[in-house]
Formats: C-alpha cells, structure tokens, sequence
C-alpha cells in the first residue's frame, strides 16, 4: 500500500511536470494570421538582393509603426530596428530576422510567385526568396502585432532585428549581421539574449530542430597561390612546377581533416573548389592559383585548422623549391547556440510545438550570419519546418535552387515560437 502511494505520487509529479511546459501564446489570432500570410505572399513575390531591401525594409517599418513599436530604420543600409517596450520593467531580449533574396529565377506555380529581375555582377538575373525569408520577415512581423497587442503584461523590452544581407553582401561591400552589431543594434537597449530562427524546405511544418553548442559552421575563404619556375613541359627538371606542387598541397589539407582533427568532437571540412594554372600542354607555368572553403564548429579547432593549413601548404611547397602564399579570410563566426541559455529554453520549444516535434540534430556544416549576435550576447537558433506532409521528404526542394518551396502552414509555427521564446526568456529573468 505504502508502494501503491508512493507510485501514485511519483506519477502525480511526472504529470505535473510535463504540465509545467507552458507557454503563453498557443495560438495565434486569424486576424493576424491572416495579415501575415498576406504580407508573406508579398515580400515572396517582390524579393529584393541583399543590400538593396529598400523596398521591403519600408514595408517592414510601416507595419511596425501600424502595431505601435518604436521604430529606427537605415541601420546596415536596410536595416529595421522595432522596440517594444513592455508595461512592466525586465531585461531586453531580440528576436532576429533577415530579409534578403538570391538570384536565382524562381520556378514554383504559385499565384505570388516572383517575376522579379535585375542585374547581379552585370549578369541578368531573375531574384527570388530561395532561402525562406520571406517566412522570416512576416512571422516576426506578426509576431511583432501578437507581443504589441500584450505590451501591458510584458516585462521587458522586445527588441525586433530585421537585418538585410545574410546571404552575403556584393563583392565590395559590407553588410549583413556584422554591420548591424558594428552599428549598434544590441545597445540602447542593451540586448541581454538574442533568438533567430531559419525555416527548412526537408523538415515537417510543425516541427522544430536544434543543436546545443556548434550548431552552424564558421565559414572561411582560403586562397593559395603557389609559385614555381616556368619551364618547358619536356624539362621539368629545369623548372619548378607549382601544378604537381598543387596537387600535393591538396591532398596534404585532406590529411588536415582526416589524420589531425579531433573529428569526434566536431566536423571540419576543407574543399577547393577552384584551381587555375597554365595556358597549354607542352608549357609548365610559373605560378598556380587555388582557392577553397574552410568549415569548422569550434572557434579553438578554427585556430589550429588555420594554423596547419598554413603550414601544409608552405612546407609541402618548400620541399619542392616552390613558395606558397596562403591567404584566409576569416567569413561568418560559428553560430554557438549558448548551452545554459539553450537548454533552459528547450521546454519552450516543447510547449509551442509539443515535446515530440523538438528534435536535436547534428551540427550543419553551412553558415548563417546570426552568429554575430551569438557572439555578443547568449543566443539560440531554431530550425522550423516548412515541407508539406504531403511532400516526401526525399521530393522537399533544397534551399536556393529555383523549385525551394515552403508552406504556409510555418508561419503560424513560427510566430509562436518567436513570441514564446520571448516571453518566457523574459519570465525567466523576472
Ligand atoms: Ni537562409
């Protein structure tokens, strides 16, 4: 009996728990649903490049002022900056979105569908929202009225990031996440946590996926030029070939990755995806260029890659009678999902979604600019689904190619876990 009562206690605890995943918004309003959905078709069928949002950054301070929010606007170019300050004193949390396309001619039949062109690098170009972030935009925007219309019960402030060039500014220019933290989005007010989340063309609407730590890669430029002798391809002997010097090169790097990384505690990757030497067969050339990409999840392991990469490539050329330059330009930092902060926003995640559509997946070897603000403040990134149940996901288009198609039904996903996030990180700290 005293078993029996002491089962049934133990039961009651493990119900209350899981009864304790609570959130605040579990719905959001038709109305605004329906406003959202509306300004989602619109952004997707008039996408804009990055660095040149102007068209969608006034359509996104005109909205935030229609809800009341402070608004600031030409940060980083086309940036937007809301402030919602609660009734009631508290901390200040973000919640990050950004608003750029990608050349690429969209191929999707759907009525909103963009027809958008224009000139990118003197190519023309159709323009299209082949990343999703259009889903971004709008549902913070309908997060953004969802949060307005509580403003008397928050305590806090909600600061609202629309950011423009997250896939990267033209060749010349600078944008994106670093201009607008180098601007001064995080302060006044300062921003204690910061929350972003990307939809996924594979991953199920009603579903959401992340990863404590290392969560997106940090993404590096590597150049190397190796310099030779130039002779004629009969002698080799009389001169240096910086084309075999190359090849060895090469694969010295994989050995960077394969015999001297820790891979058991994170990926790293190194490709070259370009090579160019020479300009006929019977001529070994002076000099041969070659550039790639450097990924890694930890900012220590970051260190070290680029420190053998450089020595690699150095001695490999050295032990030839070749010189090589190498050249690393440091791109977008790892995007670290904040243990502490993550693993004490994971209940939210199960109480917007339910526990069974949170699920944590392996790092991603891609990159995402966000990780600027992760580096400044404790933040967390969130996946949220976008394929149709009735897409398999072997059928789901992939990200940036002409057929990326989400549905509608993420953008309600969304608002709630934006609006969620914020709230009881703001709950949290009181
Ligand atoms: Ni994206």
């Amino acid at each position: 009996m005293k078993n029996l009562i002491l089962l049934t206690i133990c039961l009651l605890i493990t119900v209350n728990i899981s009864a304790q995943i609570d959130v605040k918004v579990k719905k959001v309003p038709a109305k605004t649903l329906e406003k959202t959905i509306e300004l989602r078709r619109d952004f997707h069928q008039f996408p804009e490049l990055s660095n040149r949002e102007f068209e969608t950054g006034k359509k996104v301070a005109n909205r935030l002022r229609e809800l009341g929010i402070e608004v600031q606007t030409g940060i980083a170019k086309t940036g937007v900056k809301g402030i919602l300050r609660g009734g009631k004193p508290g901390p200040v949390v973000a919640l990050r979105a950004d608003m750029d396309a990608l050349p690429v001619t969209e191929r999707v039949d759907i009525p909103f569908a963009s027809k958008v062109r224009t000139t990118y690098l003197g190519k023309d170009v159709g323009v299209m929202h082949a990343c999703g972030h259009d889903t971004h935009t709008a549902s913070l925007l309908g997060a953004a009225e969802v949060l307005a219309g509580m403003r008397d019960e928050i305590a806090g402030t909600i600061v609202f990031i629309f950011q423009p060039a997250e896939e990267g500014a033209p060749p010349g220019e600078t944008g994106g996440a670093q201009d607008m933290v180098k601007e001064g989005i995080l302060k006044n007010p300062d921003v204690e946590a910061a929350f972003g989340l990307h939809v996924s063309s594979s991953l199920e609407v009603g579903k959401l996926e992340y990863r404590l730590g290392g969560f997106m890669a940090a993404s590096d430029r590597l150049e190397i030029k190796v310099k030779g002798k130039q002779s004629h391809g009969s002698r080799p002997w009389t001169g240096v070939d910086p084309i075999v010097a190359s090849a060895q090169i090469i694969m010295g790097l994989q050995t960077i990755v394969s015999r001297q990384s820790e891979l058991t505690k994170e990926a790293v990757v190194i490709s070259i995806g370009k090579i160019e030497a020479g300009v006929r067969n019977n001529i070994i050339p002076e000099e041969a260029l070659m550039i790639g990409t450097i990924r890694t999840l930890d900012t220590a392991m970051q260190r070290i890659v680029h420190e053998k990469i450089r020595t690699t490539a150095t001695k490999i050329a050295e032990s030839m009678g070749a010189t090589a330059e190498v050249t690393i330009d440091i791109g977008y930092p790892v995007t670290y999902n904040d243990i502490e902060l993550t693993r004490a926003m994971v209940h939210t995640l199960y109480g917007t979604v339910g526990k069974e559509n949170v699920r944590v997946v392996p790092a991603r070897t891609g990159a995402e600019d966000f990780s600027f603000y992760a580096q400044k403040v404790p933040a967390t990134f969130v996946f949220y689904g976008g394929r149709p149940s009735t897409t398999p996901k072997s059928e789901a288009p992939s990200h940036h190619t002409p057929d990326f198609y989400v549905d509608e039904g993420c953008l309600e996903v969304a608002i709630r876990t934006y609006c969620n996030l914020a709230l009881n990180y703001l709950g949290m700290k009181r």
